[in-house]
């Protein structure tokens, strides 16, 4: 059997994701992965302990209608947007979202747009479906170029907050998007439970209009593979004609049904993240040769004056054990991206950070 011969073609040429290192022992600072540092609620966790019971021999429910009800009844009821249960779909994660919509909308060969820097899985699912790519290079300060309004294709994929600057367009701009683009738009919402901006108001007027949202990051169930999705009915009952039957698991969908129950008291929790991401900015903005990028997210980016430095602070960082994210990409080499975490973690990631500075700023 020759392997090669046997895969798809463009496999050959596809890089796979890489997702940031995660050590496994204990004593490490985390800060590259983007998670929650707040375990989710006691309540949360005593009613995912409750359900481990019988009915994990049971298939979970494939609609996932007790959750679809409760997003638009609870997490949702104040938002300005669609009120459909059908407007909703769920994944596993805000990642099988993105590959459910590749499923629903690309032939091989058919271009999607997408912009750079940003999650570099659209480049990646655009690859692994052999997807003809229109990637749109960000201006400077990470905005939306001219060309943008003016691109074709059958996808574009937007980041609001973007990873991995941190952030939100605005709402008269992914507008604008929605209205020149000829084919549908996603706007990716993984890190909007960390801002004050959502385009989930703009559903009922772009029918065109994708919101992915994700359980992961502002509800502290990553491991469990949460999201979901709003569109227009019609594209939702599309993306559920081609999902795997099963795609979310029970304890995942009781985890999330939690959440929403108690959506209140996590949101007051992560107000702690936007406080520490102010802190970090302000500490970190006392130092010359560095610039800390405006953030919605739950993490910052750090430019470096001085490119040659950038690695040796991600280095030494590593010996103190404290991971934080460097790209190493066209335009992203003077930059690090560094979650918010705990106060402590904080605490250590800015005493560290100090301590390099002394040496190399
Ligand atoms: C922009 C963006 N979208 C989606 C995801 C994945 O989220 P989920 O855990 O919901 O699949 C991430 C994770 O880092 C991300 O950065």
């Amino acid at each position: 059997m020759e392997l090669n011969k046997l895969i798809r073609e463009n496999l050959r040429k596809y890089s796979a994701y890489e997702p940031g290192e995660q050590p496994t022992e204990e004593g490490w600072v985390i800060l590259n992965t983007n998670e929650n540092p707040y375990p989710p609620l006691p309540e949360i966790l005593n009613d995912i302990k409750k359900a481990v019971n019988n009915k994990i021999r049971l298939y979970p429910d494939p609609t996932s209608f007790e959750l679809r009800k409760e997003i638009l009844n609870v997490l949702l009821r104040d938002k300005d947007t669609l009120t459909n249960r059908n407007s909703i779909f769920i994944g596993n994660g805000s990642d099988e979202i993105l590959d459910v919509i590749f499923k629903v909308f690309i032939d091989p060969g058919d271009e999607i747009v997408i912009f750079y820097p940003t999650y570099g899985l659209y480049k990646v699912l655009a690859t692994l479906y052999n997807a003809k790519i229109n990637e749109i290079q960000l201006n400077e300060d990470f905005s939306i170029p001219d060309k943008a309004f003016s691109a074709k294709g059958k996808v574009m994929f937007i980041n609001s907050p973007n990873d991995p600057n941190g952030k939100s367009l605005g709402n008269a701009t992914i507008l604008k998007l929605c209205d020149n683009f000829p084919g549908i738009v996603v706007v990716d919402e993984s890190y909007a439970d960390f801002s004050n901006q959502t385009c989930l108001s703009l559903l009922k007027k772009a029918k065109n209009l994708i919101i992915d949202r994700s359980f992961s990051k502002g509800f502290s169930i990553a491991s469990l593979r949460m999201g979901f999705a709003l569109a227009d009915a019609e594209i939702i009952k599309e993306m559920n004609r081609v999902k795997l039957p099963y795609n979310t698991n029970y304890l995942g969908q009781i985890a999330a049904l939690s959440c929403i129950k108690h959506n209140k008291k996590i949101f007051e929790q992560n107000k702690k993240i936007l406080k520490e991401r102010e802190r970090l900015n302000k500490e970190l903005d006392k130092y010359n040769g560095i610039t800390v990028l405006p953030s919605d997210a739950n993490f910052i980016f750090v430019k470096f004056d001085d490119k040659s430095k950038t690695l040796k602070f991600v280095w030494d960082l590593k010996e103190m054990k404290i991971l934080v994210r460097h790209f190493s990409k066209p335009g992203l080499y003077n930059y690090i991206r560094v979650t918010i975490g705990t106060e402590e973690d904080n605490n250590k990631f800015l005493n560290a950070f100090g301590t390099i500075a002394n040496k190399y700023l």
